[in-house]
């Protein structure tokens, strides 16, 4: 692969001249071109082969049983939650601070999402609050209650130890949406192996992009049947085993309710080059994070992100907190001081925007977007620390390709911003 860190000086053009810097960008070379290229030259490119080669990779370098590919982090959710036999009614508890897709796939059953605060030092799930907010179901509420969704949120993995305390001592399930979490571990455990069934994403914000595209691993042969079945309309034969074997023309049975939820062999093409570099883009991520730590040690107004003890952090974000120690009142989160404080980082990340520097809010609380707010009527301070982290949370650049300089300049403009 190409080192594409090269330019590791400072630039000497003029600011307005130096190219804009984005929050993220998939690396790509001619292993990816080659691979896709003969996807096409096959005359084979819905699901096939190539999918199949690439749950064995995948499966394989997490230690999983089972990998099934699917066509994006939210649907390995959605098939995740099916296959767990999660039904309309059930309640599922979730952290509030996370990407809309968590909550979005237990709505699509006619579930409950139960949301939880986090924890602001990790934006993880919090499992006191999961106690706390089981204290506060009535006894059928309490009862709904199926399943857990840790999410091992920016590449730090959720506190799997107290999550899986709690999931034996209620008899639920976990489903870990570990859509960020691939090459995060902790204590030398992979982000997603401790639970029933993990859901991962290759969106270009994460570690490895295919475009778009998600897997579900387990090591149940069970659930990974279900969710093969239901990602292909639940058809009884697949379309490449159709095609490739006899008797294809009869088209198969259905027997329940399935989705289209497959992934193309070009992009599966595409993944099994992204899992060959895995190791290098994880590392230079960690390089990356590493140098901004470092610039950032001396801006007293940027907290950047801490990893807890015995954690490998995978840096799908780096994620930083906008003067925390502002939002405090005593131990208290200040939800009004939060909201003062997210008009000046909403002006600081608009005023990055216009130096060419591209920053992202690192994700948003689900009880504040307005579908969750109107249909569960939550208040804003429901989830207070979940507020703050959608307020003042902010996201730098980081991917395979970005150099020290750029980083430089990205700390440099945020010193000049602040
Ligand atoms: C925490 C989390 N869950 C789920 C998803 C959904 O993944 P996808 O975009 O592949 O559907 C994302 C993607 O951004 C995510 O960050």
């Amino acid at each position: 692969m190409p080192d594409i860190r090269k330019n590791h000086t400072a630039s000497s053009l003029p600011a307005e001249c130096e190219p804009p810097i984005p929050i993220a960008r998939p690396c790509y070379d001619e292993a990816e071109e080659t691979a896709v290229a003969a996807v096409l030259r096959s005359g084979w490119v819905g699901q096939g082969p190539q999918v199949a080669a690439f749950e064995e990779v995948f499966a394989e370098y997490l230690g999983f049983g089972h990998a099934v590919a699917v066509s994006s982090g939210t649907s390995a959710l959605h098939l995740a939650l099916l296959a767990a036999g999660i039904k309309p009614g059930d309640a599922v508890i979730m952290p509030s601070f996370t990407f809309v897709a968590t909550a979005n796939a237990i709505e699509y059953i006619g579930a409950r999402p139960v949301l939880v605060d986090i924890n602001p030092a990790t934006f993880n799930i919090d499992p006191d609050s999961v106690s706390a907010t089981l204290d506060s179901l009535n006894p059928d509420e309490r009862s709904n209650v199926k399943a857990i969704m840790p999410v091992s949120l920016f590449g730090r993995c959720a506190p799997m130890g107290e999550i899986k305390a709690l999931a034996g001592q209620y008899g639920w399930k976990i489903i870990e949406d570990a859509a960020c979490g691939l090459g995060a571990s902790h204590h030398g455990i992979s982000a997603g192996r401790e639970a029933e069934m993990a859901c991962f994403s290759f969106h270009p914000r994460k570690v490895i992009c295919t475009g778009e595209g998600g897997m579900v691993t387990t090591d149940d042969s069970r659930v990974a049947d279900s969710v093969r079945t239901l990602r292909n309309h639940a058809a009884s034969v697949s379309g490449h085993d159709r095609h490739t074997g006899t008797g294809g023309s009869r088209l198969p049975d259905f027997k329940q309710l399935g989705y289209n939820y497959r992934m193309t062999d070009i992009q599966a093409a595409i993944g099994i080059e992204q899992m060959k570099k895995l190791p290098q883009f994880l590392a230079t991520r960690r390089e990356a994070a590493a140098v901004y730590d470092r610039l950032l040690e001396s801006i007293p107004h940027i907290k950047a992100p801490v990893v807890p003890e015995g954690h490998i952090h995978a840096y799908q974000s780096y994620v930083c907190l906008y003067r925390p120690d502002e939002a405090l009142s005593g131990q208290s989160i200040d939800t009004a001081a939060v909201e003062k404080l997210a008009c000046h980082r909403n002006d600081l990340m608009d005023r990055l925007e216009r130096a060419g520097i591209a920053t992202r809010q690192g994700t948003h609380a689900v009880h504040t977007l307005a579908y969750y707010r109107d249909r569960y009527c939550f208040k804003a301070d429901d989830f207070p620390a979940s507020l703050m982290a959608d307020r003042l949370s902010l996201a730098l650049p980081l991917y395979y390709g970005i150099t020290p300089a750029d980083q430089e300049r990205v700390v440099t403009a945020l010193t000049n911003s602040l």
